[in-house]
């Protein structure tokens, strides 16, 4: 099951991700007729960006979670720009007919545990040359937060869902086991740093520890994510992303 996101709340906080989407979006070479898949798209903000960029093609924005579903539903019906919203978990095959000329993904791999099986199903839904580029959690990733959750909580961070944080030569060898030609992967420490904790506590219940924080009651998450940052004793996320540039072969 797909973890439920705050979709609203997602969309009005702070989110590194913004970056993250841009620069994928920046390396890839378009013309403005590409049909782009978007994989784990959520509310849809690289989504509506890609498409705003190809008047005479297509981004088919793929998504999993009800939630994120029906916020981006919402956004590109108000937007009138060419996104096809595809209800699809990543983990299964695609339900896209026809192959694109590119994919990118933007913090999703991250919370997919078979990484060969989600290379495999955007290799079969992609033409020969296309690239695949995405950016997700990486080997080591938010360790701080980890320690002061288990701290703060007595709880295993990974005890619930846990997070799949690749490194560069397994995630190689799952690209190529599922037909693409790998360009580059490479991990990158990226420590985002916030103004104040009322930011912090938020980031971290709304995005970080979304999923962690499924196993209290509603009203107490708010405060364990503060009791999580004042552990952490300085209002950081310590992100390390793996940053993935392959080719289908
Ligand atoms: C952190 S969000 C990133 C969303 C968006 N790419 C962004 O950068 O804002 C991760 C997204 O992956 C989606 N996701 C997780 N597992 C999935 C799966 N098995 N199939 C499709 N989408 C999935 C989640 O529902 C969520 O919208």
């Amino acid at each position: 099951m797909v973890h439920s996101w705050q979709a609203t709340k997602y969309d009005e906080i702070f989110l590194p991700h913004q970056s993250w989407g841009d620069e994928l979006i920046a390396q890839l070479p378009l013309s403005g007729g590409e049909t782009v898949l978007d994989a784990g798209a959520g509310t849809g903000r690289d989504a509506l960006k890609l498409a705003a960029r190809l008047p005479k093609g297509r981004v088919l924005a793929v998504e999993a979670s009800s939630t994120m579903l029906e916020r981006l539903r919402e956004k590109v019906d108000d937007s009138g720009l060419p996104v096809s919203v595809i209800e699809a978990n990543l983990l299964q095959p695609l339900p896209i007919k026809t192959p694109v000329d590119a994919a990118i993904s933007v913090a999703t791999f991250h919370w997919l545990h078979d990484h060969k099986a989600v290379f495999s199903n955007l290799a079969e839904v992609m033409k020969g040359g296309a690239p695949l580029l995405a950016d997700c959690g990486g080997k080591g990733n938010v360790e701080r937060v980890k320690s002061a959750f288990r701290a703060a909580t007595g709880r295993d961070p990974d005890g619930g869902r846990p997070w799949n944080f690749a490194g560069p030569e397994e995630t190689a060898g799952n690209l190529a086991a599922a037909g693409f030609e790998v360009m580059e992967v490479r991990l990158v420490r990226d420590t985002i740093i916030f103004h104040d904790q009322m930011e912090h506590v938020a980031f971290l219940s709304t995005i970080v520890l979304g999923s962690q924080l499924e196993s209290f009651p509603p009203e107490e998450r708010v405060e364990v994510a503060a009791t999580v940052s004042e552990a952490m004793g300085e209002w950081v996320v310590d992100y390390v992303r793996l940053k993935i540039r392959a080719r289908k072969a």
